[in-house]
This record gives structure tokens, sequence and C-alpha cells, in this order.
């Protein structure tokens, strides 16, 4: 049976790719931020997973407002990147995993999850590029995407995420593979790109719950959507893809590497690396 090696969370603003097209990664602005990432590349470079099914939510790219699926999982042999308008090139597609992707869907259903299944999917900045941070090289792994909306009310909730995150872990954890396989979860966390809380960060918020993730993972849970966006602005709820990811990588974890830095554009920018025990 596949084994799940543990899991890895940042945040995605689209201003990383400008970043790394320019080479700016030790300018003064980002060296604080992508040498966060200089630990989890070791680290990967040790446990060597072969699959990535990452947790992100789509901002208009694949789905837009007329249809929105709550969750939806990709089943594609590919995966494309394209054009989102902010000026960042493209990125080359990502390989799929069809085969964990359809043992997934058919055990999501199996577990009362009423997702939308996607043979085709392109997939934005929030999937691109926190692969590309993790492995800047080129990406190694194959993928399975995993969209939650966070995008168009009403969300899911924190609760309902984490069940989703806990079934996608029993499912890799049942495929019938010799695969290492990593969890991925991007977005978060605290931030508002709009309204009048434009700007809006929560750093005690952000690092309690960084904390929460390693020893009380269904901390977040107490929260409602409305709690969440409160306290960490309409785009931190994206903070429940770091949710779902750990409830996947379940039991104990060790923290192999976190960061969080303030900002990046409008963003509070976290990431943690946790291995499973
Ligand atoms: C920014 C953050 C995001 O999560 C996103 O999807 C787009 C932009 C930002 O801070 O610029
Ligand atoms: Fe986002």
């Amino acid at each position: 049976m596949a084994t799940i090696i543990g899991g890895l969370t940042t945040s995605h603003v689209p201003a990383i790719g400008g970043a790394i097209v320019r080479g700016v990664q030790q300018e003064p602005y980002w060296k604080p931020f992508f040498d966060g990432f200089l630990p989890v590349h070791q680290w990967l470079g040790e446990v060597k997973p072969d699959v990535a099914v990452v947790f992100y939510n789509d901002h208009g790219l694949n789905f837009f407002l007329d249809k929105m699926p709550t969750f939806s999982v990709g089943a594609a042999a590919e995966y494309r990147n394209a054009d989102e308008g902010w000026g960042i090139p493209t990125l080359p597609p990502f390989k799929g995993q069809p085969d964990l992707s359809w043992h997934l869907i058919e055990h999501l259903v199996d577990s009362e999850f009423d997702i939308t299944t996607c043979q085709e999917m392109l997939v934005d900045h929030a999937f691109t590029l926190p692969l590309k941070l993790f492995w800047p090289q080129g990406c190694p792994v194959t993928t399975v995407p995993i969209c939650i909306n966070t995008v168009q009310f009403p969300l899911p909730s924190a609760k309902r995420c984490y069940a989703l995150g806990r079934a996608v872990g029993e499912a890799i954890r049942s495929w019938d593979s010799d695969k290492r396989v990593v969890v991925v979860g991007t977005g978060g966390l605290s931030h508002q790109l709009d309204g009048e809380r434009a700007g809006f960060i929560n750093k005690p918020f952000d690092l309690k719950f960084m904390d929460s993730l390693v020893e009380d993972p269904q901390w977040a849970t107490q929260f409602s959507i409305h709690e969440l966006v409160e306290k960490t602005g309409t785009q931190g709820v994206e903070l429940l893809m770091w949710l779902a990811t750990r409830a996947a990588v379940g039991g104990r974890v060790r923290k192999v590497h976190t960061n969080y830095h303030i900002p990046i554009s409008n963003t509070a920018a976290g990431m943690m690396a946790l291995e499973a025990l």
C-alpha cells in the first residue's frame, strides 16, 4: 500500500512567480521568504516522494463564478497552466497520476463526498507556484489536484474540509501501490485583497494556527467560515487547504521546518513541512 510521508503547506501569491522569473530571490524583500524553503529542499531530497496530492483553490482559471464545485478532484494524465492575467509566464504541464485520482474519487464518493470529477483541469498559480517553490529544479513528482472552493460563498466549513482531508488520507493509504505520497496544501495565511479591510493581516492567529497543526490539528475546526473570515480576511480562509492537508497526513507529525514572513504582496506568507511519524 502507498505511504504518506508527510505534508507541505505554503502561501501562493502570484508575485512569487514574477520574483522567480526575475531571479530576485536573494533581494532583501524576497530573501526571508525564499530562504524558508531551503531546509525543505534538503528534506525532500532525503524522503523522495513520488506523488503529490495537492489541495488548492482555483481563482477563476478553471472554474468561474457560473460553475463552482465545492470540492473537485483532477483525473487527468496532465494538468496545464494558462495565463491568469498576472503577467507571470505559464509553466509547462504537470504530470498526473490517474490511477490514484480514480482510486481517490471512488473512495471519496463511497465516503459520501459529492465531488466533481475533472478529466480536464487547468491549474492556476495556487497549484503551480507551490510546486515550483518546493521543487525549484523542476517537478519530479506526479500530481493529483484537489480543489476546494474558497472564492464564492457558500464555502465548505473547516470541519467539512477536515473530514475531506481525513478521507483523502484513507484513500491514499489504501491505494495498492508502493509509491511515496506527499500531501500539499496551498493558500493563506491571513490576507484580504479587497474591501474595507484590504491589507488585513492577523499574525497572532496565524502563528496559533500553525502551532495547532502540529499537536492539535482539529483546533481550527471550532470556527465557522464567517469567524475564519473575521480572523484571517476574506482570502485568509484559504487556510482550509492547510487543514485538509494535515487531516490527510493524520496521526502524529514531526515539524521539519516552518517559516512565517509578513508581507509578500498583501499576504502573510507561511510555510510548514511536517513529517508523518
Ligand atoms: C495575492 C494572494 C493570493 O492568495 C492570491 O491568490 C492572489 C494574490 C496577493 O497577496 O497578492
Ligand atoms: Fe489565493
